[in-house]
């Protein structure tokens, strides 16, 4: 472990040790019911961050989408779109509310094709949403994706779960969206272990949110409200996941930005090495895109070894190559279709799956 890394894991350590001892006191200890104190400190940091109005802290991304479908008021039978080369726990709030899910295809940055979403778009007129997925990090087209969403009056929700920290044009990832959804979980580039954020342009989003996920405390503080919601469907983050990835937050930048940078850099060695290639969006300066992690794709031969032996005689310390197919595509896991079908509707994830890789640093 670096020595920056262990300065700041003692921080938080003594983050958490300093809020146990003060929870001993009952009005402390209410604080997070209210989203003061440690709770209320992290979601001004997002806000700030992300150059939104409203955060709002959660117990897990995978909860914080689910919630946020609810608040846009999604249910049964209406249509969201989203791209099938992501985690599970994109759809999951979905599947649960019943909404029909429409798969299509990424584009060269692995994201949702903006082009397909506007394809979707035509043949589902009445589609609410579409759901883009900051996938490996890598920032998804954001700018094309707001302007499809407004063209198509798509509410814009962004799964930023694997993306906090990174870049596309000076601007955080999937800031262009109407709400954004982001992961403190394990092995995320900020973490309070478990715990997810929810970031929301609108007052009113952000008024429901409060209502249906957060305890009546809360909802009174900030709502004003005389009558409030006590079966609201119990959303908050455990205190001492948000003390944790308050501890951390400034370091966990730092760290994203200088490893992001080291990324850009082995991304460009990848290509040098002729064993394997890296979309051009990714490689191209004049798109400015900062993050955290390598793809590249094989050609016709793959030379896992080869490759690393080459990296590291360039001075990389690279771990290991990570073929991408570990997991099916969602529709194939889904039971929707097999992989051939899979393989004629999304060419370009299912080729991700099958020839890509990451490397691990
Ligand atoms: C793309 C994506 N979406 C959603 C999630 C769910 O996040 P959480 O574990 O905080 O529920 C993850 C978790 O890894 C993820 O990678």
């Amino acid at each position: 472990m670096s020595e920056a890394k262990r300065r700041s894991q003692m921080n938080a350590i003594e983050a958490v040790l300093e809020f146990m001892k003060s929870a001993q006191d009952p009005t402390v200890a209410r604080w997070h019911l209210l989203g003061t104190g440690t709770v209320g400190e992290l979601e001004r940091k997002f806000e700030s961050y992300y150059g939104v109005p409203h955060a709002l802290s959660f117990s897990s991304a995978t909860f914080g989408l689910y919630h946020v479908l609810k608040a846009l008021g999604l249910q049964a039978g209406d249509t969201l779109i989203t791209t099938p080369l992501t985690w599970g726990g994109t759809i999951a709030g979905a599947r649960e509310l019943g909404i029909e899910i429409v798969f299509v295809d990424v584009d060269r940055r692995l994201g949702i094709s903006p082009e397909a979403v506007r394809n979707a778009a035509e043949v589902h007129p009445g589609a609410a949403a579409l759901l883009a997925v900051d996938i490996f990090g890598v920032p998804s087209n954001m700018r094309e994706l707001r302007r499809v969403a407004d063209e198509h009056d798509l509410a814009y929700v962004a799964d930023a779960a694997q993306s906090f920290g990174s870049i596309d044009k000076g601007r955080p990832a999937s800031s262009f969206a109407d709400v954004i959804v982001t992961s403190l979980g394990p092995g995320k580039g900020l973490t309070g272990l478990e715990g997810g954020m929810v970031m929301a342009q609108c007052a009113d989003l952000y008024a429901q949110l409060v209502w249906q996920s957060q305890h009546p405390l809360r909802q009174k503080r900030e709502l004003g409200l005389r009558r409030t919601n006590e079966c609201a469907l119990n959303g908050r983050i455990h205190p001492v996941a948000a003390t944790w990835a308050n501890a951390h937050f400034e370091d966990a930048l730092c760290a994203i930005k200088s490893r992001s940078k080291m990324c850009s850099s082995l991304l460009h060695a990848v290509s040098k090495t002729g064993l394997a290639t890296v979309s051009d969006v990714l490689l191209d300066a004049e798109n400015e895109l900062r993050f955290p992690s390598v793809v590249g794709t094989w050609g016709d031969a793959r030379y896992p070894e080869r490759l690393l032996k080459a990296l590291r005689e360039q001075g990389y310390e690279v771990k290991s190559v990570e073929a991408l197919g570990a997991s099916d595509l969602l529709p194939v896991q889904c039971g929707r279709m097999c992989r051939a079908e899979a393989k004629k509707c999304f060419p370009q994830a299912v080729s991700v799956t099958e020839n890509s890789f990451c490397l691990s640093v």
